[in-house]
């Protein structure tokens, strides 16, 4: 319940992702890596990969398409986009006013937001509000990346890890419970533990910031791992109490998909059944801000979600960032 109001529901979802695919076994022949290392320390069995064609916005844009077609509702109806990303297509303008040209969404305000893998559900949190608040009728909310295009593949620390993609979600006012609860939280004092250190005004592109590599993703595995088991615990506890809920009372447990193990963790800390818990990390490795709206999409379109069933996302990403929200589904009319 946001502001003692059930006003918002989440009418259409969509994704998209690149059709290359990357193996383990193709990474074994770039990097000193085993597909046996990367299954166990990370669940992950392939990713997808955007061609030097693909931006961000390529797969923004189909997502977003996907989403309104799904919901039934034309881009002119739109009155908000928001992209959340870590790998805008330029440093400005916002992605999102890319999405916008390429819909024809000319009545929709944009922006996008850094909020690193927590990029979703910050977007979701910021559109659930402007509606509530009466300002917008109709929100589309898209998180997506590509990863590939800042990753060292000569790094197999950062380089098994990501892969490329985008959810959508149409957000709309209704008169049906929907959003029951959300939180969002940050602590800038990790601010080192996961980056892109180059071509910002703090350290503007140059030959030096290129030679040191910049332009790389950086992270320190460890920490980001400890913190995301406890965030995840932590957060969903409280959008759970806020909600009047209990982990018995969720229907199905959606978490940002970085590693199977972070994954387990935290829903054995909250005492979930495999049953509960949305997977596809396998599938997809870390898509950044896209990997929730993913498998949201994935799970309404396989039957998975039904009307009235509580969903739990949560999601910690770059910041360090995090967010969780209960939804329950209201199927379309
Ligand atoms: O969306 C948020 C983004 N980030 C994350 O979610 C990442 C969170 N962290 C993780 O998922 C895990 O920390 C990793 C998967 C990144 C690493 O797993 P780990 O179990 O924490 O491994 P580690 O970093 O402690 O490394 C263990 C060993 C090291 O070798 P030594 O020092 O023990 O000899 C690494 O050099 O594994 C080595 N290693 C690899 N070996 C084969 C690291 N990467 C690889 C690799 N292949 N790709």
């Amino acid at each position: 319940m946001i502001n003692g109001k059930h006003h918002v529901i989440i009418t259409g979802t969509g994704h998209a992702v690149p059709t290359r695919v990357l193996s383990n076994l193709d990474l074994e022949q770039m990097v000193d890596t085993s597909d046996e290392w990367i299954r166990t320390r990370t669940g992950i069995l392939r990713r997808r990969i955007a061609d030097e064609h693909t931006a961000t916005s390529d797969l923004a844009t189909e997502a977003g398409r996907l989403a309104l077609a799904d919901a039934g509702v034309s881009p002119d109806e739109l009155d908000l986009i928001i992209v959340a990303t870590i790998t805008p297509d330029m440093l400005f303008p916002s992605t999102s006013c890319l999405v916008q040209k390429n819909l024809g969404a000319w009545g929709a305000a944009c922006y996008d937001l850094s909020a690193g893998c927590s990029g979703l559900i910050y977007g979701l949190d910021m559109a659930v509000r402007s509606i509530v608040s009466g300002g917008y009728r109709r929100a589309l909310v898209i998180g997506a990346d590509c990863v590939s295009k800042i990753t060292n593949f000569q790094d197999r620390t950062t380089c098994v890890l990501f892969g490329d993609g985008a959810g959508a979600c149409l957000v709309e006012a209704a008169d049906k419970a929907g959003v029951l609860a959300s939180y969002l939280g940050a602590d800038g004092s990790g601010w080192d533990k996961l980056l892109l250190r180059g071509g910002g005004s703090r350290h503007p592109a140059s030959a030096a910031t290129l030679a040191a590599g910049w332009h790389y993703i950086e992270m320190c595995g460890n920490d980001v791992f400890k913190f995301a088991v406890r965030i995840m615990v932590e957060a969903s506890l409280k959008v759970l109490a806020d909600a009047g809920l209990e982990p018995g009372d969720i229907d199905l447990f959606i978490p940002h998909q970085a590693n199977i193990r972070i994954i387990e963790s935290a829903a054995q800390r909250l005492n979930l059944k495999e049953d509960q818990v949305y997977i596809n990390v396998d599938e997809y490795g870390n898509t950044s801000a896209a990997s929730i709206g993913i498998a949201l999409d994935e799970a309404v379109r396989s039957g998975r979600i039904k009307g009235g069933d509580r969903i739990l996302l949560v999601g910690f990403g770059a910041g360090l960032t995090w967010g969780a929200m209960i939804i329950e589904w209201v199927d379309k009319a």
